[in-house]
């Protein structure tokens, strides 16, 4: 029976090229004609070193990392970084911009290493927009911001200049658009989002912060240790390392971040346009503040959602249903979710309008009220 095709808006581990899986899925049968699998190659081996280094090298030029910036695989997710952070680096007080889950979670575990100043907080709307701290005073070891906030929908594109280090936690619009590395001081994301397969967090770290760590810490939680040698020293995450490889290889073919960005600009068009135009739907956060990967919004009538899901999913499209603490919908719209897959789920967006408009009594005149209702 032949597979149905499915459009995967998953938040993530999200979609990846088709062609990376087909080359992963080969490597984990007979790597490189070896006989033996991706899965059981030593780390140590110099076709594996040499795996690591061609990682580091497509990050660097993708991302045009400053040579005095090291870029380092660990695990644990982006998650461990929350507390590796002010392991580290938080010697009195951590400044944190509060917008969203995830930066709720780095705050929360920031708090067990010292102070934590939140330096301005969307909470008040629920997390539709980007705070501005730009006049703030920050009397703090470092500021910690989220670039993109997956769960909320809302992304910073104007980051702020403060003066003290700056840590982003960029997991979810990591390669989707390019950034002034210099800007920041330790950049770090979670691989599976435009990145490659879960299991690998990446690092991007000024060398020059690491000399102003000024204590001992446990191997495993120390930056120190990852870079002297070469993320290789425990077992690193091979699988996930290699497929990152693969698929920023696949990034450099499409034009780099640069190329990927313009194509992620016009998903992201195509489907706020529907949502704004569409009677039955309408956008969570700040219009200014939308992202560009996982775009929010709900039903004007909730008791509707079900069946539009169901209705969507007909045409293939999953991963579309919005995060439990957020309700309604949320589409993911990583790098390599062609257009074509926005396409159709405007379509059956449209589709289900007039399904819905066809079937009730509604008349013209109402539906316009409805709209003007809906934007007043
Ligand atoms: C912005 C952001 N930060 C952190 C995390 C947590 O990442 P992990 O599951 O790798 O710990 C996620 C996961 O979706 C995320 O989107």
């Amino acid at each position: 029976m032949e597979t149905p095709q499915v459009h995967n808006f998953g938040a993530g581990p999200c979609i990846l090229p088709k062609s990376v899986m087909e080359q992963a899925a080969s490597a984990v049968i007979n790597w490189n004609q070896s006989g033996l699998s991706i899965l059981e190659v030593s780390h140590r081996s110099p076709e594996f070193e040499s795996v690591v280094l061609k990682t580091q090298l497509l990050v660097r030029e993708l991302l045009k990392v400053p040579d005095d910036y090291s870029v380092l695989f660990l695990q644990g997710g982006a998650s461990t970084q929350f507390s590796m952070i002010p392991q580290s680096f938080l010697k009195t007080k951590g400044a944190y911009l509060d917008t969203g889950y995830f930066a709720q979670k780095a705050i929360k575990e920031a708090r067990f290493y010292g102070d934590v100043q939140i330096v301005a907080s969307s909470r008040d709307r629920d997390y539709t927009y980007v705070p501005d701290c730009d006049n703030i005073h920050y009397d703090a070891d470092y500021i910690h911001t989220t670039s993109n906030n997956t769960i909320e929908g809302t992304e910073i594109f104007n980051f702020p200049k403060l003066g003290i280090p700056h840590f982003c936690d960029m997991s979810s619009d990591i390669f989707s658009r390019p950034v002034n590395v210099r800007d920041f001081d330790l950049i770090y994301a979670g691989a599976q989002k435009n990145m490659g397969p879960a299991g690998m967090t990446m690092i991007i770290v000024r060398n020059a912060l690491l000399k102003t760590v000024d204590k001992t810490l446990p191997s495993m939680s120390d930056y120190r240790v990852f870079r002297d040698n070469n993320s290789l020293y425990n077992t690193p995450p091979v699988f996930s390392i290699y497929v990152s490889m693969l698929n920023l290889i696949w990034l450099k073919d499409k034009g780099g971040v640069e190329g990927v960005e313009q194509l992620n600009i016009r998903k992201a068009n195509t489907l706020y346009a529907e949502i704004d135009r569409n009677t039955l739907f309408y956008g969570l956060a700040n219009v200014a503040h939308r992202s560009r990967m996982n775009v929010t919004f709900k039903m004007k009538d909730p008791s509707l959602e079900r069946e539009f899901l169901d209705f969507a999913a007909e045409r293939g499209v999953v991963g579309i249903k919005g995060y439990r603490t957020v309700g309604g919908f949320r589409v993911s719209l990583y790098n390599a979710l062609p257009l074509n897959s926005v396409n159709i789920l405007v379509a059956a967006m449209r589709d289900f309008e007039g399904l819905k408009y066809s079937s009730s009594i509604i008349s013209n005149t109402e539906k316009e009220l409805n709209k003007a209702e809906l934007y007043a």
